[in-house]
């Protein structure tokens, strides 16, 4: 039997589509002495997350907490929770996460009525004003931020024709939340599931979601039982409600980190931190021009956290990812799909959306693009 040495990694700029790099304090909070998942000061901290996150997510929801699972575990919450075999359910579709959602739908046994943009592009609210025409769909489920193209798509009148619809409206913040606005109360959202590793900057390992009473009402309502045992709300609330029934063991480390996350961002405040995260996009893209690189995604829609950095004709996309890992520690993104070896994906999340780290990686992309 091998025996390995203690892993020891190496420190990288993580300017990806995520994770992105995490606050000393955060990481600190991992390395606390471990409580038991049922210990009262570990239900105060509980309780205290789940006050952090409404303010985040811009909510008076009382079912608002970190599901124990990365954002695709917020997905399917959302999802699982809500959907009943033969419901109809419009998902749009401009990347990688809508068509996932659509995936995920179809497991749960809906009635799928796709609609679809090309990547790069929003979704236009007319597009979900024809779907819904002659429908009553039980869902629209749309996605924020796409992070596989860098689009931010406008969620209001979106989540109006959905109301108007006598839809629920679903709305995945994975890489919007803590980055840019995100007014769930607002914007009257019923369902939304987020996760730790992007513009939080905590580690992976949690996904905040929150249901407005309309959706908890349609979930305890349910005809059928939620299909997902783990991931079933009418239980979880047991554990993350005041009865503190025991339902699984809470990741204790991820919690303290997630805290410790949310407790940076209220102290930057909210509009603060969506500036920084706005003019370290700016930076980014006034740098590039000289570099006569651009943003693909579309114009007035880029997202500041997820740019899609064009891949000059002739360029070898992979080469220059690597040459950054390597030699200069930073790590971006490769474009999926569509836009595989078109783009490369430069986060700018929260502890990462820094002017130094701008600059860092212009330098860095100026040194290689010259000699390569
Ligand atoms: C928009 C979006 N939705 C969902 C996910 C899935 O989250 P996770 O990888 O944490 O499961 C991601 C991850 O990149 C994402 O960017």
């Amino acid at each position: 039997m091998q025996i390995f040495d203690s892993f020891n990694p190496p420190a990288r700029l993580l300017m990806g589509p995520g994770p992105s790099n995490a606050a000393p304090s955060v990481l600190s909070a991992l390395a606390n002495p471990l409580l038991g998942h049922l210990d009262p000061a570990f239900i105060q901290m509980m309780e205290e997350i789940k006050s952090m996150l409404r303010s985040v997510f811009q909510t008076k929801n009382q079912m608002t907490f970190p599901v124990s699972g990365t954002g695709s575990a917020g997905m399917e919450f959302c999802f699982v929770n809500l959907i009943e075999p033969g419901d109809e359910v419009i998902v749009c579709i401009n990347g990688v996460f809508g068509m996932r959602m659509a995936d995920l739908a179809e497991r749960c046994g809906a009635n799928v009525i796709k609609v679809e943009a090309p990547w790069g592009e929003i979704i236009r609210p007319e597009q979900v004003k024809e779907a819904v025409t002659g429908r009553s769909p039980k869902l629209v489920a749309l996605v924020h931020a796409e992070t596989s193209t860098g689009a931010l798509t406008p969620v209001e009148s979106i989540s109006e024709i959905a109301h108007g619809a006598g839809a629920l409206m679903l709305l995945d913040t994975v890489t919007s939340l803590g980055g840019c606005k995100v007014d769930i109360d607002g914007w009257n959202i019923d369902a939304v599931y987020s996760g730790t590793q992007k513009c939080l900057s905590c580690p992976p390992g949690l996904a905040p979601v929150s249901l407005s009473p309309r959706a908890l009402e349609t979930a305890q309502n349910r005809k059928t039982r939620v299909q997902s045992w783990y991931l079933d709300v009418n239980m979880l609330s047991g554990y993350w409600g005041s009865e503190r029934v025991y339902h699984h063991t809470a990741p204790i480390s991820m919690n303290y980190a997630l805290h410790e996350a949310l407790r940076l961002i209220l102290e930057e405040g909210l509009e603060t931190r969506w500036e920084r995260h706005q003019q370290t996009h700016l930076r980014l893209v006034e740098g590039l021009k000289t570099l006569g690189l651009g943003i693909a995604s579309q114009q007035g829609h880029q997202l500041w956290q997820l740019n899609a950095v064009t891949v000059p004709e002739g360029t070898d996309e992979a080469g220059v990812r690597k040459r950054l890992l390597e030699e200069y520690q930073i790590e971006v993104g490769a474009g999926l799909g569509p836009m595989k070896g078109k783009i490369w994906r430069v986060g700018l999340m929260g502890e990462s959306s820094q002017a130094k780290y701008v600059d860092h990686f212009l330098e860095a992309m100026t040194a290689i693009l010259k000699g390569s």
